[in-house]
């Protein structure tokens, strides 16, 4: 029940109070060993939560609350496939699909491992041929292009491992991902594009999101156009848990890869829905990615709470969410390969824990969510980190990087790493008022110029960072990285007794935007439209050409 949650939570007020009296940089200084105390290792990630606002006593509150609120026996209940996501009566099994063990999983009481390698199979038969021009165009041409049609979950996780794992990409295969019901976006990229080469891949768990949907007809317009009606066939998969509204659009059953309700949208990139990745690394890469999954999720089952590295950040996150009261979560890889792991991140936690019932429907007491951005490092110093120094706001901020890259470019690296350092450790340290003063007058300035310059160059200092390494981005440690974030959103679930695994928050849009294409279109306006939409509509009206 909420009001018992706020009393939990509430019991982390006093070990925050300690902890504001002092600062991390005087943390520091007090005890040396302070990176040993609180760092951790997994799956060949190191995550150093030490530039944290934290303690000793405040880690260990925060142990308890994770036993208080049994966040163990609910990761054992999702495990076992129990109906978890309890609004849409459903088990929540996406680790299933990298499971690679020996123990029967059961939803429903059915056996899912199965139905789960007979996809597997074929999603490796489909993308392997595809790469060897076994499969080809409806002329025999060998496929050069794949635009994945998709959005959220259908086109995030996708698009996000394609990217991260470019070094092991196919060299004269290239991957298109169209989301957006902008005409825009698919039209500059058909624009580019030979019909007799394409393939298009409609990834839509539901198969029934308009976007997708409306893209989709898009493409099968323009390639009728130039190839026929009988070239859809072998020109168009798809991948959906609805197969008979796959059927309906018209693609032929051997291109259909299905899935499953108890994967979210959101947590699908390790069902077929990661078929465009797996063409574009190959399959054997595609497997690499989810045993690296796998391997957080044997972690996440079996370390213990002080050692679990999920536990742990989400752990962090509550303190920075629910004690010191931070609103944004920023992700930042040093690591250009992860450019789309932020906007992951955003849709997986966002939709995730932005909620504000309980599991009762009770409204909730207390913060959940926190807002998620990110941009890749360096790009995001020369953006928006000024915020981060010095804004009013404090952001707690994750900074990722892989310790080797896959270019043999040192001069680039090192400097990468050397950014990737600083920002943590510029972060938890600032500048103070005298250090500035000091450092204007060693650079020759009059007193005058101190005095007006001084207060716009200090640096409060004492801002929360996680910092993870890792040794390379290959696609064991993306896919330990990306089970490693899933189960930290599980986590914090968890212990806000929120659905994690519901989004009914999208709906109310998607309704409304359908009653309003109508007027769009010219149709007649109805009495009860508030006097904005009813400007704004007139206006965009009266403006068409
Ligand atoms: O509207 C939100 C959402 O349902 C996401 O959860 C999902 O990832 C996305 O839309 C796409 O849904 P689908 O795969 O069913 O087209």
């Amino acid at each position: 029940m909420a009001f018992e949650r706020k009393n939990i939570l509430d019991g982390l007020r006093p070990h925050a109070k300690r902890i504001k009296a002092t600062s991390m940089r005087k943390m520091f200084e007090e005890n040396p060993n302070r990176f040993d105390d609180f760092s951790v290792s997994a799956c060949s990630i190191l995550l150093d939560y030490s530039k944290n606002q934290i303690d000793q006593r405040a880690m260990q509150a925060l142990f308890e609350i994770a036993e208080i609120c049994m966040v163990e026996k609910r990761r054992d209940a999702m495990w076992a496939g129990k109906a978890i996501n309890t609004t849409e009566n459903r088990a929540v099994m996406h680790m299933a699909l990298r499971y690679n063990g020996k123990e029967k999983l059961l939803v429903n009481g059915q056996e899912i491992m199965p139905k789960i390698r007979h996809q597997l199979e074929r999603v490796k038969e489909y993308s392997t041929k595809i790469r060897n021009a076994e499969i080809t165009s409806s002329n025999g041409k060998k496929f050069t292009d794949i635009v994945n049609i998709g959005i959220g979950g259908s086109d995030l996780g996708p698009d996000m491992v394609t990217k991260a794992l470019e070094p092991y990409a196919h060299s004269d295969l290239k991957l298109h991902y169209v989301s957006n019901v902008d005409g825009a976006h698919i039209y500059d990229c058909l624009k580019r594009l030979n019909p007799a080469t394409t393939l298009f891949i409609i990834a839509s768990k539901t198969f029934s999101t308009d976007e997708t949907i409306t893209n989709a007809n898009t493409a099968k317009s323009w390639l009728i156009e130039a190839l026929g009606k009988k070239a859809v066939a072998k020109h168009f998969a798809a991948i959906s848990t609805n197969i008979s509204a796959c059927n309906e659009f018209g693609i032929d059953s051997d291109n259909i890869f299905g899935f499953w309700d108890w994967v979210g949208g959101r947590y699908s990139i390790w069902s077929a829905i990661g078929l465009p990745a797996a063409i574009a690394i190959g399959f054997d890469n595609f497997k690499d990615f989810l045993a690296g999954a796998a391997q957080m999720d044997e972690h996440f089952r079996t370390s213990p709470l002080q050692k679990n590295m999920p536990v742990i950040l989400a752990l962090i996150g509550i303190w920075n969410r629910n004690a010191l009261n931070y609103k944004s979560q920023a992700i930042l890889p040093y690591d250009q390969h992860l450019s789309r792991f932020p906007a992951y991140l955003q849709q997986l936690d966002m939709e995730s824990n932005g909620k504000s019932v309980d599991l009762s429907g009770y409204p909730v007491n207390f913060e959940t969510g926190a807002v998620i951005f990110g941009e890749p490092g360096t790009n995001g110093q020369h953006a928006f980190y000024q915020l981060l120094h010095q804004g009013s706001d404090i952001i707690p901020a994750d900074f990722l990087a892989a310790i080797n890259a896959h270019e043999n470019l040192p001069e680039h690296h090192d400097k990468l790493l050397a950014n990737y350092l600083a920002q943590s450790e510029a972060l938890m340290l600032g500048k103070d008022l005298k250090q500035v003063i000091s450092e204007l007058a060693m650079s020759g300035k009059s007193q005058t110029e101190i005095k007006k310059l001084a207060p716009h160059k200090v640096f409060t200092g004492n801002r929360p960072s996680n910092s993870l390494l890792y040794k390379k981005l290959n696609p064991k440690t993306l896919g330990s990285l990306t089970a490693l974030y899933e189960h930290k959103i599980f986590v914090q679930g968890v212990i806000w007794d929120i659905n994690s695994f519901d989004q009914w928050g999208v709906e109310l849009g998607k309704q409304l935007a359908k009653s309003i294409l109508p007027i769009v279109r010219g149709g007649e306006m109805p009495d009860k439209v508030n006097s904005s939409t009813t400007g704004l509509i007139k206006y965009l009206l009266n403006n068409k050409e």
